[in-house]
């Protein structure tokens, strides 16, 4: 035997190990006779992450993506030419423009409705087969009515998917398939992961069938999560419940501290109804006063605790304009029939003590002010 032969070969014999926490599995081959068989189908990182976000959603299946968007096109492989979609008139900048693109080249119908509304599901079209819809909504966190719009829908289409982006309320606090969804779809990238630290998505499922074709879907296309990726969702699932109830308390006790301040015109906090939503965590929307829409930079650069990044959802406290942010690539008409203006801004409040967010939020507030009198 060769030594360079052996080398290749040594492995450190791991069952009696017993390690506190499941090991990073990074590898890309399993043995013939394992159920993982390849990365690109199964991972063990990836698997147990599914049984836990699948047992905190009370789904039968749960599929990990790359990232929330490969999560979302993913899904839309479902439909096919020919087919009807229809999604709400709020919704995230990237998803808008994922389903305009993704429409016209496969010859999708595309609707876009105000599904909060009877008027909207009034409009439904008469052949629809999919349709997608946050709730709350990003921007604005207006509530959808999840039952309505199944029940709307059904009754065009029984086969027709209804298919929820869960990102904002997280399955803490509202879960889609009890209310008829289909699809229950979440970025982990945002409070899943909590961290800014890793990108991921979430698909959710309780029929076996639309399983099956997602799985197939995933193999074929390599949109799977990493192993790396999946050890350190998992880990953060670990403090998610605590992290979402600091995210919520700071919240809720910062809606009066901007109700007052007298920067601020307006403030964007959905509606927990107790039954659908049961709870929120840390984004808000508000308009800031019109005078002060030139010197936002002024603003932004004047904060000390808020980052400008596009992370949001994690353990610190972000802030971001939706017209050059998240819905930057939409046009200025599309942001407009969305009622996406400048004045606009997104707050997210990570972990930081209330205190230090609010003098914090009053000391950029003065200063962007003195800069309007320059
Ligand atoms: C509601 C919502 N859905 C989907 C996505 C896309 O997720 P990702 O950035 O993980 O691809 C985002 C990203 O901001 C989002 O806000």
């Amino acid at each position: 035997m060769n030594i360079s032969t052996e080398m290749l070969h040594i492995r450190v014999d791991d069952h009696g190990a017993q390690p506190a926490v499941t090991p990073l599995y990074q590898c890309s081959a399993f043995s013939a006779d394992s159920a993982f068989f390849y990365s690109r189908k199964a991972n063990p990182n990836v698997s147990e992450l599914e049984q836990v976000v699948a047992a905190l959603e009370g789904s039968e299946h749960a599929l990990a993506y790359a990232t929330g968007m490969s999560a979302l096109y993913m899904v839309l492989e479902l439909l096919k030419p020919g087919d009807s979609l229809v999604i709400n008139r709020l919704i995230y900048g990237c998803s808008y423009k994922l389903f305009q693109r993704y429409a016209a080249r496969l010859g999708v119908q595309l609707s876009i409705l105000d599904l909060s509304c009877a008027q909207g599901l009034a409009a439904l079209p008469a052949k629809v087969d999919m349709v997608i819809f946050e709730t709350p909504t990003n921007p604005f966190l207006k509530d959808i009515d999840i039952q309505a719009v199944s029940t709307a829908v059904k009754s065009i289409n029984p086969q027709a998917l209804i298919v929820v982006d869960n990102t904002w309320a997280t399955p803490l606090f509202q879960k889609p398939l009890a209310w008829g969804a289909d699809i229950s779809l979440y970025s982990a990238t945002k409070y899943f992961s909590g961290h800014s630290d890793v990108m991921g998505g979430l698909v959710m499922v309780n029929d076996q069938a639309l399983y099956q074709r997602l799985l197939e879907g995933r193999f074929y296309s390599g949109s799977i999560l990493t192993p790396h990726s999946a050890w350190l969702l998992r880990r953060s699932m670990q403090t998610f419940e605590l992290r979402m109830e600091r995210h919520g308390k700071t919240t809720v006790q910062m809606l009066n501290y901007l109700k007052d301040l007298p920067y601020i015109e307006r403030v964007y906090y959905p509606h927990i109804d107790g039954k659908q939503l049961t709870g929120y965590g840390g984004i808000v929307f508000v308009d800031i006063r019109r005078d002060l829409v030139p010197v936002y930079k002024t603003f932004t650069r004047s904060l000390r605790w808020f980052g400008t990044g596009t992370g949001m959802a994690c353990v610190t406290s972000m802030v971001a304009q939706p017209f050059s942010g998240s819905h930057a690539s939409m046009t200025d008409e599309e942001k407009a029939l969305m009622g996406i203006g400048q004045g606009l801004v997104r707050l997210c409040f990570g972990l930081e003590a209330l205190e230090d967010l609010q003098d914090d939020l009053l000391q950029a507030f003065q200063t962007a002010e003195q800069a309007t009198r320059q």
